[in-house]
Protein backbone atom coordinates (compact mmCIF):
# COMPACT_ATOMS: atom_id res chain seq x y z
CA UNK A 1 0.00 0.00 0.00
CA UNK A 2 1.46 3.50 -0.87
CA UNK A 3 1.55 6.42 1.37
CA UNK A 4 -0.47 8.03 -0.73
CA UNK A 5 -2.98 10.53 0.95
CA UNK A 6 -2.39 8.56 4.49
CA UNK A 7 -4.58 10.39 6.54
CA UNK A 8 -6.99 11.70 3.78
CA UNK A 9 -6.85 15.03 5.19
CA UNK A 10 -7.98 18.86 4.22
CA UNK A 11 -4.17 19.73 4.07
CA UNK A 12 -3.21 16.52 2.22
CA UNK A 13 -5.76 16.50 -0.82
CA UNK A 14 -5.83 20.62 -0.74
CA UNK A 15 -1.73 20.05 -1.09
CA UNK A 16 -2.29 17.20 -4.15
CA UNK A 17 -4.22 19.55 -5.68
CA UNK A 18 -1.92 22.42 -5.96
CA UNK A 19 0.99 20.32 -7.03
CA UNK A 20 2.75 20.83 -10.28
CA UNK A 21 5.71 19.06 -10.25
CA UNK A 22 5.57 16.78 -13.42
CA UNK A 23 7.65 13.99 -11.04
CA UNK A 24 5.34 13.86 -8.00
CA UNK A 25 2.42 14.13 -10.56
CA UNK A 26 3.45 10.69 -11.87
CA UNK A 27 3.47 9.23 -9.05
CA UNK A 28 -0.17 10.34 -8.45
CA UNK A 29 -0.90 8.61 -11.57
CA UNK A 30 0.62 5.59 -10.79
CA UNK A 31 -0.99 5.68 -7.63
CA UNK A 32 -4.70 6.25 -9.09
CA UNK A 33 -4.13 3.50 -11.45
CA UNK A 34 -2.75 0.60 -9.18
CA UNK A 35 -5.78 1.51 -6.23
CA UNK A 36 -7.81 1.27 -9.35
CA UNK A 37 -6.59 -2.01 -10.74
CA UNK A 38 -6.74 -3.90 -7.34
CA UNK A 39 -10.18 -3.21 -5.96
CA UNK A 40 -12.20 -2.66 -9.46
CA UNK A 41 -9.45 -4.41 -11.81
CA UNK A 42 -9.40 -4.13 -15.35
CA UNK A 43 -12.94 -3.94 -17.19
CA UNK A 44 -14.09 -0.50 -18.52
CA UNK A 45 -17.71 -1.11 -17.68
CA UNK A 46 -20.13 0.70 -20.53
CA UNK A 47 -23.39 2.53 -19.62
CA UNK A 48 -25.97 3.70 -22.74
CA UNK A 49 -26.71 7.02 -21.98
CA UNK A 50 -30.21 7.65 -23.32
CA UNK A 51 -30.88 11.93 -22.59
CA UNK A 52 -35.16 11.33 -22.14
CA UNK A 53 -36.03 14.93 -21.97
CA UNK A 54 -33.87 18.30 -21.88
CA UNK A 55 -36.72 20.66 -20.15
CA UNK A 56 -35.59 21.44 -17.14
CA UNK A 57 -37.45 23.90 -14.38
CA UNK A 58 -34.33 25.26 -12.81
CA UNK A 59 -31.86 28.06 -13.38
CA UNK A 60 -28.10 26.37 -12.52
CA UNK A 61 -26.12 28.84 -13.30
CA UNK A 62 -23.81 27.02 -15.03
CA UNK A 63 -26.16 24.91 -17.59
CA UNK A 64 -27.14 25.46 -21.34
CA UNK A 65 -30.47 23.62 -20.46
CA UNK A 66 -31.27 26.34 -17.95
CA UNK A 67 -35.40 27.14 -17.52
CA UNK A 68 -34.49 30.81 -18.47
CA UNK A 69 -32.90 29.86 -21.72
CA UNK A 70 -34.88 30.33 -24.30
CA UNK A 71 -33.23 29.50 -27.18
CA UNK A 72 -33.33 26.00 -27.00
CA UNK A 73 -35.56 23.50 -28.97
CA UNK A 74 -36.95 21.17 -26.09
CA UNK A 75 -37.92 17.54 -27.06
CA UNK A 76 -38.86 14.70 -24.92
CA UNK A 77 -38.11 11.23 -25.85
CA UNK A 78 -40.82 8.75 -26.22
CA UNK A 79 -41.61 5.06 -24.60
CA UNK A 80 -41.12 3.80 -27.73
CA UNK A 81 -37.73 5.83 -28.36
CA UNK A 82 -36.15 4.54 -25.25
CA UNK A 83 -36.96 1.51 -25.69
CA UNK A 84 -35.41 1.13 -28.73
CA UNK A 85 -32.76 2.72 -27.10
CA UNK A 86 -32.53 -0.04 -24.32
CA UNK A 87 -32.58 -2.59 -27.18
CA UNK A 88 -28.90 -0.67 -28.67
CA UNK A 89 -27.49 -1.05 -25.79
CA UNK A 90 -28.33 -4.93 -25.26
CA UNK A 91 -27.45 -5.42 -28.87
CA UNK A 92 -23.73 -3.51 -28.16
CA UNK A 93 -23.37 -5.20 -25.06
CA UNK A 94 -23.73 -2.66 -22.61
CA UNK A 95 -25.09 -3.73 -19.04
CA UNK A 96 -26.58 -0.52 -17.84
CA UNK A 97 -28.93 2.17 -19.53
CA UNK A 98 -28.55 5.74 -17.92
CA UNK A 99 -32.14 8.02 -18.42
CA UNK A 100 -30.92 11.69 -17.73
CA UNK A 101 -32.76 14.29 -18.18
CA UNK A 102 -33.51 17.90 -16.74
CA UNK A 103 -35.80 18.21 -14.44
CA UNK A 104 -38.65 18.01 -15.76
CA UNK A 105 -42.19 17.50 -14.29
CA UNK A 106 -43.87 16.85 -17.67
CA UNK A 107 -42.09 12.96 -17.17
CA UNK A 108 -44.33 11.56 -14.54
CA UNK A 109 -44.12 9.45 -11.95
CA UNK A 110 -45.95 6.43 -13.60
CA UNK A 111 -45.26 6.88 -16.63
CA UNK A 112 -41.15 6.24 -15.73
CA UNK A 113 -42.39 3.15 -13.58
CA UNK A 114 -43.99 1.27 -16.53
CA UNK A 115 -40.69 2.31 -18.50
CA UNK A 116 -38.49 0.85 -15.79
CA UNK A 117 -40.34 -2.18 -15.94
CA UNK A 118 -40.74 -2.67 -19.27
CA UNK A 119 -36.55 -2.46 -19.74
CA UNK A 120 -36.20 -4.60 -16.20
CA UNK A 121 -38.72 -7.18 -17.58
CA UNK A 122 -37.30 -6.89 -21.69
CA UNK A 123 -33.13 -6.50 -21.45
CA UNK A 124 -32.51 -7.33 -18.49
CA UNK A 125 -30.60 -4.46 -17.94
CA UNK A 126 -29.13 -2.34 -14.49
CA UNK A 127 -31.30 1.22 -14.97
CA UNK A 128 -29.96 4.65 -13.63
CA UNK A 129 -31.80 7.23 -13.34
CA UNK A 130 -30.03 10.75 -13.17
CA UNK A 131 -33.35 13.08 -13.17
CA UNK A 132 -32.54 15.64 -10.79
CA UNK A 133 -34.04 16.55 -7.45
CA UNK A 134 -37.82 14.01 -7.28
CA UNK A 135 -39.86 13.87 -4.49
CA UNK A 136 -39.32 10.49 -2.59
CA UNK A 137 -42.46 9.27 -3.48
CA UNK A 138 -41.17 9.41 -7.01
CA UNK A 139 -37.93 7.77 -6.37
CA UNK A 140 -39.71 5.33 -4.06
CA UNK A 141 -41.88 3.73 -6.71
CA UNK A 142 -39.23 4.24 -9.02
CA UNK A 143 -36.72 2.21 -7.06
CA UNK A 144 -39.79 -0.52 -6.15
CA UNK A 145 -39.76 -0.89 -10.17
CA UNK A 146 -36.37 -1.97 -10.16
CA UNK A 147 -34.33 0.96 -10.87
CA UNK A 148 -30.59 0.04 -9.59
CA UNK A 149 -29.06 3.30 -9.19
CA UNK A 150 -29.36 7.13 -9.17
CA UNK A 151 -27.14 10.11 -10.01
CA UNK A 152 -27.35 13.68 -8.37
CA UNK A 153 -24.47 15.24 -8.46
CA UNK A 154 -24.21 17.72 -5.36
CA UNK A 155 -22.11 20.27 -7.64
CA UNK A 156 -20.11 21.89 -4.36
CA UNK A 157 -20.02 21.17 -0.49
CA UNK A 158 -19.84 24.76 -0.09
CA UNK A 159 -23.29 26.09 1.07
CA UNK A 160 -22.76 29.36 -0.23
CA UNK A 161 -21.45 29.00 -3.47
CA UNK A 162 -24.11 26.06 -3.92
CA UNK A 163 -27.05 28.52 -3.33
CA UNK A 164 -25.28 31.16 -5.77
CA UNK A 165 -25.03 28.50 -8.87
CA UNK A 166 -27.82 26.29 -7.98
CA UNK A 167 -31.00 28.69 -6.99
CA UNK A 168 -33.99 26.90 -5.60
CA UNK A 169 -37.42 26.07 -7.44
CA UNK A 170 -39.76 28.51 -7.60
CA UNK A 171 -41.27 28.89 -4.00
CA UNK A 172 -38.96 25.85 -2.75
CA UNK A 173 -36.51 26.14 0.23
CA UNK A 174 -32.56 25.92 -1.19
CA UNK A 175 -31.85 22.13 -1.56
CA UNK A 176 -29.71 19.47 0.35
CA UNK A 177 -27.94 17.05 -2.09
CA UNK A 178 -25.70 15.56 0.55
CA UNK A 179 -29.06 14.55 1.91
CA UNK A 180 -31.15 13.58 -0.43
CA UNK A 181 -28.20 10.97 -1.83
CA UNK A 182 -28.24 9.78 1.90
CA UNK A 183 -32.12 8.99 1.44
CA UNK A 184 -31.30 7.36 -1.94
CA UNK A 185 -29.09 5.17 -0.58
CA UNK A 186 -31.67 3.90 2.33
CA UNK A 187 -34.32 3.63 -0.30
CA UNK A 188 -31.92 0.88 -1.40
CA UNK A 189 -29.93 2.61 -4.69
CA UNK A 190 -26.88 2.85 -5.47
CA UNK A 191 -25.91 6.65 -5.67
CA UNK A 192 -23.54 8.67 -7.48
CA UNK A 193 -22.51 12.30 -7.55
CA UNK A 194 -19.80 14.84 -8.38
CA UNK A 195 -18.66 18.00 -8.93
CA UNK A 196 -17.88 20.13 -11.61
CA UNK A 197 -13.48 21.29 -11.52
CA UNK A 198 -12.74 24.99 -11.99
CA UNK A 199 -16.30 26.73 -11.90
CA UNK A 200 -15.96 30.28 -10.98
CA UNK A 201 -15.74 30.66 -7.09
CA UNK A 202 -14.52 26.91 -6.29
CA UNK A 203 -11.37 27.51 -4.28
CA UNK A 204 -8.94 24.59 -3.73
CA UNK A 205 -9.69 24.43 -0.20
CA UNK A 206 -13.68 23.57 -1.36
CA UNK A 207 -12.94 20.89 -4.25
CA UNK A 208 -10.65 19.38 -1.35
CA UNK A 209 -13.47 19.34 1.04
CA UNK A 210 -15.67 17.75 -2.13
CA UNK A 211 -13.35 14.59 -2.27
CA UNK A 212 -13.56 13.89 1.42
CA UNK A 213 -17.55 14.65 1.34
CA UNK A 214 -17.83 11.59 -1.77
CA UNK A 215 -15.71 9.50 0.88
CA UNK A 216 -18.08 10.83 3.89
CA UNK A 217 -21.11 9.49 1.56
CA UNK A 218 -19.72 6.54 1.07
CA UNK A 219 -20.76 6.85 -2.72
CA UNK A 220 -20.90 4.22 -4.95
CA UNK A 221 -20.37 6.37 -8.20
CA UNK A 222 -18.62 9.80 -8.74
CA UNK A 223 -18.24 11.49 -11.84
CA UNK A 224 -16.02 14.28 -12.58
CA UNK A 225 -15.35 17.25 -15.30
CA UNK A 226 -14.14 20.03 -16.05
CA UNK A 227 -16.41 22.99 -15.80
CA UNK A 228 -17.61 24.22 -19.29
CA UNK A 229 -18.26 27.69 -20.25
CA UNK A 230 -21.86 27.98 -21.78
CA UNK A 231 -22.00 31.47 -23.37
CA UNK A 232 -26.15 31.41 -22.52
CA UNK A 233 -25.48 30.91 -18.80
CA UNK A 234 -24.36 33.48 -16.29
CA UNK A 235 -21.64 31.27 -15.25
CA UNK A 236 -20.38 31.18 -18.78
CA UNK A 237 -20.75 34.85 -19.31
CA UNK A 238 -18.28 35.28 -16.25
CA UNK A 239 -21.25 37.35 -14.37
CA UNK A 240 -20.36 35.14 -10.94
CA UNK A 241 -16.78 35.93 -8.57
CA UNK A 242 -13.78 34.29 -8.99
CA UNK A 243 -12.52 33.13 -6.00
CA UNK A 244 -9.47 35.21 -4.62
CA UNK A 245 -6.35 35.38 -6.09
CA UNK A 246 -4.27 32.29 -5.86
CA UNK A 247 -7.27 30.42 -4.36
CA UNK A 248 -9.32 29.62 -7.74
CA UNK A 249 -9.16 26.08 -9.61
CA UNK A 250 -8.93 26.51 -12.94
CA UNK A 251 -11.45 24.57 -14.94
CA UNK A 252 -8.24 22.59 -16.89
CA UNK A 253 -7.60 19.38 -17.93
CA UNK A 254 -4.90 18.71 -15.87
CA UNK A 255 -6.87 19.64 -12.75
CA UNK A 256 -9.32 17.47 -13.88
CA UNK A 257 -7.04 14.49 -13.90
CA UNK A 258 -6.02 15.11 -10.36
CA UNK A 259 -9.20 14.96 -9.22
CA UNK A 260 -9.97 12.14 -10.71
CA UNK A 261 -6.73 10.20 -9.29
CA UNK A 262 -7.36 11.42 -5.98
CA UNK A 263 -11.29 10.55 -6.23
CA UNK A 264 -9.96 7.33 -6.83
CA UNK A 265 -7.50 7.27 -4.29
CA UNK A 266 -9.97 8.34 -1.19
CA UNK A 267 -12.86 6.04 -2.64
CA UNK A 268 -10.67 3.06 -3.86
CA UNK A 269 -13.92 0.82 -4.66
CA UNK A 270 -16.89 3.63 -6.82
CA UNK A 271 -17.14 3.47 -10.31
CA UNK A 272 -15.68 6.62 -11.74
CA UNK A 273 -16.42 7.25 -15.22
CA UNK A 274 -14.07 9.34 -17.51
CA UNK A 275 -16.20 12.03 -18.52
CA UNK A 276 -17.86 13.55 -21.88
CA UNK A 277 -16.93 17.10 -20.01
CA UNK A 278 -13.13 15.35 -20.29
CA UNK A 279 -13.64 14.14 -23.47
CA UNK A 280 -14.78 17.24 -24.82
CA UNK A 281 -11.64 19.26 -23.50
CA UNK A 282 -9.43 17.25 -25.03
CA UNK A 283 -11.00 14.98 -27.83
CA UNK A 284 -8.28 12.90 -28.54
CA UNK A 285 -7.31 11.11 -25.71
CA UNK A 286 -9.07 12.78 -22.82
CA UNK A 287 -10.90 9.82 -22.36
CA UNK A 288 -7.92 7.31 -22.20
CA UNK A 289 -6.47 9.37 -20.02
CA UNK A 290 -8.76 9.55 -17.55
CA UNK A 291 -8.97 5.40 -17.14
CA UNK A 292 -5.42 5.59 -16.92
CA UNK A 293 -5.63 8.02 -13.67
CA UNK A 294 -8.46 5.98 -11.63
CA UNK A 295 -11.51 6.46 -14.17
CA UNK A 296 -13.32 2.52 -15.02
CA UNK A 297 -16.49 3.53 -16.19
CA UNK A 298 -17.21 5.30 -19.70
CA UNK A 299 -20.76 6.45 -20.43
CA UNK A 300 -21.25 5.93 -24.59
CA UNK A 301 -23.75 8.23 -26.00
CA UNK A 302 -27.14 6.19 -26.79
CA UNK A 303 -29.71 9.06 -27.34
CA UNK A 304 -31.23 9.12 -31.19
CA UNK A 305 -28.48 11.43 -33.38
CA UNK A 306 -31.27 13.25 -33.80
CA UNK A 307 -31.99 14.71 -30.62
CA UNK A 308 -28.29 15.20 -29.25
CA UNK A 309 -27.36 18.38 -30.55
CA UNK A 310 -30.27 19.58 -28.35
CA UNK A 311 -28.80 18.37 -24.77
CA UNK A 312 -26.61 21.16 -24.64
CA UNK A 313 -25.37 21.14 -21.38
CA UNK A 314 -22.33 23.03 -22.34
CA UNK A 315 -20.91 23.30 -25.96
CA UNK A 316 -18.60 21.09 -28.26
CA UNK A 317 -19.93 18.45 -26.33
CA UNK A 318 -18.19 15.36 -27.64
CA UNK A 319 -20.42 12.23 -29.50
CA UNK A 320 -23.11 14.15 -30.36
CA UNK A 321 -22.95 13.96 -34.12
CA UNK A 322 -21.33 10.00 -34.47
CA UNK A 323 -24.06 7.23 -34.99
CA UNK A 324 -24.38 5.41 -32.18
CA UNK A 325 -22.64 2.59 -34.11
CA UNK A 326 -20.00 4.63 -34.40
CA UNK A 327 -19.37 5.49 -31.20
CA UNK A 328 -19.86 2.20 -29.69
CA UNK A 329 -17.21 0.39 -31.85
CA UNK A 330 -14.99 3.78 -31.00
CA UNK A 331 -15.14 3.52 -27.38
CA UNK A 332 -14.38 -0.24 -27.27
CA UNK A 333 -11.38 0.56 -29.59
CA UNK A 334 -10.19 3.40 -26.79
CA UNK A 335 -10.40 0.77 -23.92
CA UNK A 336 -8.23 -1.65 -25.77
CA UNK A 337 -6.25 0.74 -27.07
CA UNK A 338 -4.96 1.12 -23.55
CA UNK A 339 -4.62 -2.51 -22.26
CA UNK A 340 -8.22 -2.55 -20.38
CA UNK A 341 -11.39 -4.77 -21.09
CA UNK A 342 -14.79 -3.83 -22.19
CA UNK A 343 -16.56 -4.93 -19.37
CA UNK A 344 -20.06 -7.23 -19.41
CA UNK A 345 -22.66 -7.34 -16.93
CA UNK A 346 -24.11 -4.68 -14.74
CA UNK A 347 -21.16 -3.46 -13.68
CA UNK A 348 -22.30 -2.86 -9.96
CA UNK A 349 -20.35 -1.35 -6.83
CA UNK A 350 -18.24 -4.04 -5.73
CA UNK A 351 -17.61 -4.27 -2.04
CA UNK A 352 -14.39 -5.02 -1.55
CA UNK A 353 -12.88 -6.66 1.77
CA UNK A 354 -9.96 -4.18 2.34
CA UNK A 355 -6.71 -5.77 3.44
CA UNK A 356 -5.28 -4.77 6.90
CA UNK A 357 -3.06 -1.85 6.46
N1 LIG B 1 -19.69 22.28 -17.84
C1 LIG B 1 -19.39 21.06 -17.37
N2 LIG B 1 -20.27 20.25 -16.78
C2 LIG B 1 -21.53 20.71 -16.65
N3 LIG B 1 -22.61 20.16 -16.08
C3 LIG B 1 -23.63 21.03 -16.21
N4 LIG B 1 -23.24 22.13 -16.86
C4 LIG B 1 -21.92 21.97 -17.13
C5 LIG B 1 -20.94 22.78 -17.75
N5 LIG B 1 -21.22 23.99 -18.23
C6 LIG B 1 -22.60 18.90 -15.35
C7 LIG B 1 -23.21 19.09 -13.97
C8 LIG B 1 -24.43 18.20 -14.02
C9 LIG B 1 -24.05 17.18 -15.04
C10 LIG B 1 -25.20 16.45 -15.65
O1 LIG B 1 -23.36 17.93 -16.01
O2 LIG B 1 -22.30 18.66 -12.97
O3 LIG B 1 -24.72 17.60 -12.77
FE1 LIG C 1 -17.95 8.58 -29.13
FE2 LIG C 1 -15.53 8.08 -30.15
S1 LIG C 1 -16.09 8.15 -28.12
S2 LIG C 1 -17.40 8.37 -31.20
Amino acid sequence: MSDFLKNKSLVEVEGWLREEDPGRLEELWVAADETRRRLVGDEVHLRGLIEISNYCIRACAYCGLRAGHGDVERYRLSREEILECARLAVQFEYGTVVLQSGEDYGIKRGWLTDIIKTIKAQYNLAVTLSLGERPDEDLQEWREAGADRYLLRFETSDRELYERIHPPAKGQEISDRPAMLRRLKALGYEAGSGVMVGIPGQSYRILAEDILLFQNLDLDMIGVGPFIAHPETPLGRGEMPFASEGMQVPNTELMTYKTVALTRLVCPEANIPSTTALATINTALGRELGLSRGANVIMPNLSPVKYRALYEIYPAKACIDEAAEDCQGCMKGRIRSIGRIPGSGPGGRKKAVLPQE
